[in-house]
């Protein structure tokens, strides 16, 4: 889709990107997830294989620099279509500038409209409406929350 720098690769996520957890801490909290911890929602994500399409980009050294996901929800609307929905996307901060976030989310978005998805949305914070501008993405609706 783009070009990612020599080296580097983009791919789905395996049980043994444990390193997909650090790079999170650019997004938000993610707390103390243990390597079981996180084959256990590996596993979880591998048994909805036709639900959760999460990759990873490599660097060219095989450290984990970015990641982040689609999920495709089954609806009855639009003839039961379907809706991709973009999360948890993280650029480690070394690494972030040189299109990985482009990249990762351009790829994220040809697999969901591959998929025959009418649609693929995201939640984002206002300082990144211009990134998400520059993946193909229009400002729409408005974002709710009730947090616990
Ligand atoms: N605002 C405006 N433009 C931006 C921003 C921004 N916040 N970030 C990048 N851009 C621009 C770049 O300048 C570049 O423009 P150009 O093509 O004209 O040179 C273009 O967008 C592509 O930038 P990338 O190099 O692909 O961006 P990067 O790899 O740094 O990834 C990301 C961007 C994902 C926002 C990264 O900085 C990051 O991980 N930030 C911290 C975590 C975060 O905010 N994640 C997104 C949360 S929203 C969600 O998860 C659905």
């Amino acid at each position: 889709i783009e070009c990612l720098p020599s080296g580097y690769k983009i791919r789905p996520i395996d049980k043994a990107d444990f390193g997909a957890v650090e790079v999170l801490r650019v997004l938000t909290t993610v707390g103390d997830v243990t390597r079981e911890a996180f084959e256990k929602v590996y596993e979880s994500w591998v048994s909805h294989k036709d639900t959760y399409y999460v990759l990873v980009i490599e660097n060219d050294i095989g450290d984990i620099v970015s990641v982040g996901s689609l999920i495709v929800e089954k609806k009855l609307i639009h003839n039961c279509g379907s809706i991709g929905h973009i999360e948890d996307i993280a650029v480690a901060k070394s690494e972030q500038g040189k299109k990985l976030g482009l990249t990762l989310i351009k790829t994220l978005t040809s697999i969901s409209e591959r998929l025959g998805c009418y649609k693929t949305i995201l939640d984002c914070s206002e300082n990144n409406i211009g990134f998400y501008e520059k993946c193909g993405f229009q400002k729409t609706g408005a974002m709710m929350t009730r947090r616990v």
